[in-house]
């Protein structure tokens, strides 16, 4: 059980885009504390006796809707799991009287997939409509969003430098590289708020197709910051352009765009690769795997250019010797991977906690 005093106001949780630096830390010393209990004999808690907790998953996935349900279950929750290719969506149901047929349920909490993006806000608006007290946490909305990943990472990173007090800060001054099909890539979306709120400079590498310049504009359009020319790379790099209106709380954010790889894993303290979205391209985007392979393929030689204990990170699930080859992803002393789906339990647990630990009263 966590020992620190949390004061943790959000109700839902559907982007990190806002997230303030004393939320990453109660997230990240909260997930220390489950970490801890996981690593117990007995692995459960009764924190949250009572509730119910229902993952609906429009969208295929085997590691966060596992990694919710486990969470939920070592938390003492009751779960409903619901997949939409074996549900009422099928003879024409919406989405949303799919949500209020939970809610009616008594659901406490919903933890949302769907393949567009939105979803899981259209949902929380209307349960805030309705006046109820259910949260919705996003497991991953289209392109948009995947904020429990994005946190899951941010404590298999945090942990490693510090196990026993892992924090936003401990990142200041790292350089992380974020490998591939950025342009798909909701993964990218929630790490991008989360490493460079910490001071992190982050290194985006992609062909043009899959990082077009547009997405810049994209993730600067809350920004208040600076964007400093990136003292390690060469071209081309465009450092964001200039910001529209300020967050609450500015943030300087350092985030550079490369269209080579070696310019963005040069010095790098860790490397996160990502899935080629195949299901999600809709042009020809790529020549041919091989050849994405050969130019952006995450490989040891690559790494030689990186810092002496460069880790590899890759949300999963992985296209083997596409974008990371299959040997690098088995090393043990290179791949965070296994890791990443470990932490995944505690940070689940500590999103559920947080959000579900005020509803008892
Ligand atoms: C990611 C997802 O679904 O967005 N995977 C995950 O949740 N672990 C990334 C992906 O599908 O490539």
């Amino acid at each position: 059980m966590p020992t620190t005093t949390t004061t943790w106001n959000r109700h839902h949780v559907l982007s990190l885009a806002d997230f303030t630096a004393t939320e990453y830390d109660t997230v990240l010393q909260t997930a220390a504390s489950f970490r801890e209990v996981l690593s117990r004999r007995t692995k459960k808690v009764p924190t949250l006796q009572g509730q119910v907790v229902a993952n609906l998953f429009f969208e295929s996935s085997t590691r966060t809707r596992s990694s919710f349900e486990l969470a939920a279950k070592r938390l003492s929750a009751d779960t409903l799991n619901f997949t939409s290719s074996t549900s009422s969506i099928t003879k024409g149901e919406t989405i949303l009287d799919t949500a209020k047929t939970y809610l009616a349920m008594g659901t406490d909490i919903m933890v949302i997939r769907h393949k567009e993006a939105g979803v899981p806000n259209a949902i929380a608006q209307e349960m805030d409509r309705l006046g109820v007290r259910v949260s919705v946490l996003n497991a991953g909305d289209g392109q948009h969003e995947h904020p429990s990943q994005g946190l899951l990472d941010l404590f298999t990173i945090c942990t490693l430098i510090d196990p026993e007090n892992p924090r936003l800060e401990l990142l200041k001054d790292k350089k992380i590289a974020i490998v591939g099909d950025i342009l798909h890539s909701r993964v990218a979306r929630s790490n991008i708020w989360s490493l460079t709120a910490s001071g992190a400079s982050v290194h985006l590498a992609a062909p043009p197709t899959l990082l077009p310049k547009l997405f810049a504009e994209y993730i600067s359009e809350n920004e208040e910051s600076l964007f400093p020319p990136s003292p390690s790379s060469s071209t081309p790099t465009s450092p964001l352009p200039t910001p529209h209106s300020p967050l609450p709380t500015p943030i300087k954010r350092n985030l550079f765009i490369h269209w080579e790889l070696e310019p963005a894993l040069r010095d790098a303290d860790f490397v996160m690769t990502l899935r080629l979205q195949k299901e999600r391209m809709t042009a020809h985007l790529l020549p041919s795997l091989r050849e994405y392979h050969q130019m952006f393929g995450i490989t040891r030689e690559r790494l030689e250019v990186c810092k002496p204990d460069v880790k590899v990170l890759h949300p999963g699930p992985v296209n083997r010797g596409v974008e990371i080859s299959s040997d690098l992803m088995d090393d043990l002393e290179l791949s965070l991977i296994q890791t990443q789906v470990t932490s995944g339990v505690a940070v689940r647990m500590a999103l559920l906690y947080l959000i579900g630990s005020g509803k008892a009263s």
